[in-house]
């Protein structure tokens, strides 16, 4: 087991109605100024915007509004959101919505608490960051787990670049889960959901370490259950059971716990980011679509591993464990068609690539072949190319 430290600070209030107790998390930030922040239509047709404002008054808070999220948010309405957050004085940013919202909201924070700092600098590791202010969250899609997780992924579309920032700052001050506020949903934003909070699990269940037996049972446990009552929720976002499963899986999946002793693999997110960066595909779109073709190209680096991962978690009952790895590969493949998510690169919307656009895609992956991605099998430039170029052939 590797050493690790795991510190998920955030106040977790869950259930039906949660939102009710929204006025005693405020009053426990001393938030009296809160910068609200949304997405493009949702909370405003759903009619949750104005619940949440009327709230905030309410609760004697002032607040100033900063909406239009868009999937893979961008990061100039983040800097437009420093500037209001500043100019209001700001002491808490609350986000209702999802990965997008939340990760903006983050943004907002680092930059409102480090005025003289332009906020992509964090994201490009140019400038630390060593503070930054409260965020709280009004979860509406059970998907990326930024309500709980150490991430923020931004799109600078003049860089044409998507990019992820970890640190403890990002994790949020108090994050409300009401699984009823999901029942708004498309279905496949709801696939999407449900996808992303499987490869938040599986991007870490595949690394290098492997007698991590606690970590790996809890692994288990969580992609079973996202399995069993993922169907149901994509089916019907108004069944409360099972989006009360979902909600609580992504807030756990993403947070750390799934993978602590580990050695985080991501290679999956990674290949996904740079398709999204390009086409600006879902980011649950940007993993199925790729998974299989990695999971088939990486499977040598170790099939007990994957058959471990069929067995326990598609109850495979091949003996041996190649024919089992494969087995399960094809049954998590299946899963993500089942529910309507593309598998392959021709079901995206950008469709098949010729192979000047899949070199684009592995020189954006591997930062212009600056790096490589991935522990489980550590991918260069190469190799991710192949990777993109068996998505595209499948
Ligand atoms: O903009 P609105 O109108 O609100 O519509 C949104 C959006 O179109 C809609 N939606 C959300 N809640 C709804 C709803 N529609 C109806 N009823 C509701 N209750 O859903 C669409 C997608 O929203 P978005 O916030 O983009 O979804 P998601 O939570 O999947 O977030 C994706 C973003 O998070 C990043 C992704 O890369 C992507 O940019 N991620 C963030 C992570 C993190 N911070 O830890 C980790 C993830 O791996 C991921 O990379
Ligand atoms: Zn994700």
């Amino acid at each position: 087991m590797k050493s690790f430290e795991y510190c998920v600070p955030t106040r977790v209030v869950f259930g039906t109605d949660s939102l009710e107790k929204l006025p005693a998390q405020l009053e426990k930030c001393g938030a009296l100024r809160v910068l609200v922040v949304y997405g493009g239509q949702s909370a405003k047709k759903s009619g949750l915007l104005d619940k949440v404002l009327a709230i905030l008054s309410g609760a004697g808070s002032s607040h100033q509004e900063l909406g239009g999220v868009q999937p893979n948010p961008h990061l100039g309405l983040a800097r437009e959101g420093v500037k209001k957050a500043i100019a209001m004085d700001a002491q808490l940013i609350l986000a209702i919505g999802g990965g997008s919202v939340i990760d903006t909201a983050k943004a907002i924070a680092h930059g409102a608490a480090n005025p003289g700092t332009d906020i992509w600098e964090f994201w490009k590791r140019r400038a630390p960051l060593t503070k930054s202010m409260p965020v709280g969250v009004v979860l509406t899609i059970p998907a990326a787990g930024s309500e709980t997780s150490d991430s923020a992924v931004l799109t600078n579309a003049e860089a044409g670049e998507k990019r992820g920032l970890n640190t403890p700052f990002n994790r949020p001050a108090f994050a409300i889960l009401d699984p009823l506020l999901a029942a708004t949903l498309p279905v496949h934003q709801v696939a999407c959901g449900v996808s992303d909070i499987l490869m938040h699990t599986l991007d870490r269940y595949f690394n290098p370490v492997t007698d991590n037996a606690l970590t790996d049972e809890l692994a288990e446990a969580l992609l079973r259950v996202v399995l069993e009552y993922g169907p149901a929720a994509v089916r019907d976002a108004h069944d409360e059971k099972a989006m009360s499963e979902i909600m609580w899986a992504g807030s756990l999946s993403h947070n750390g716990l799934t993978g602590l002793g580990g050695k985080k693999d991501f290679a999956t997110h990674q290949l996904g980011h740079a398709l999204s960066e390009k086409f600006d595909v879902y980011h649950g779109d940007s993993l199925t679509a790729v998974w299989s073709s990695w999971a088939r190209s990486v499977m040598d680096e170790s099939p007990a591993r994957f058959a471990r991962f069929a067995r326990n978690v598609w109850h495979v009952e091949e003996a041996d464990d190649t024919a089992a790895a494969l087995a399960g590969i094809a049954k998590q493949e299946s899963f993500f068609r089942s529910i309507g998510m593309p598998v392959c690169l021709g079901e995206l919307s950008c469709g098949k690539q010729d192979e000047a656009g899949l070199a684009d895609l592995a020189s954006r992956c591997s930062y212009g072949k600056t790096r490589t991605i991935g522990t489980f099998r550590v991918l260069d430039y190469e190799k991710i190319l192949a990777i993109y170029r068996r998505a595209n052939e499948a």
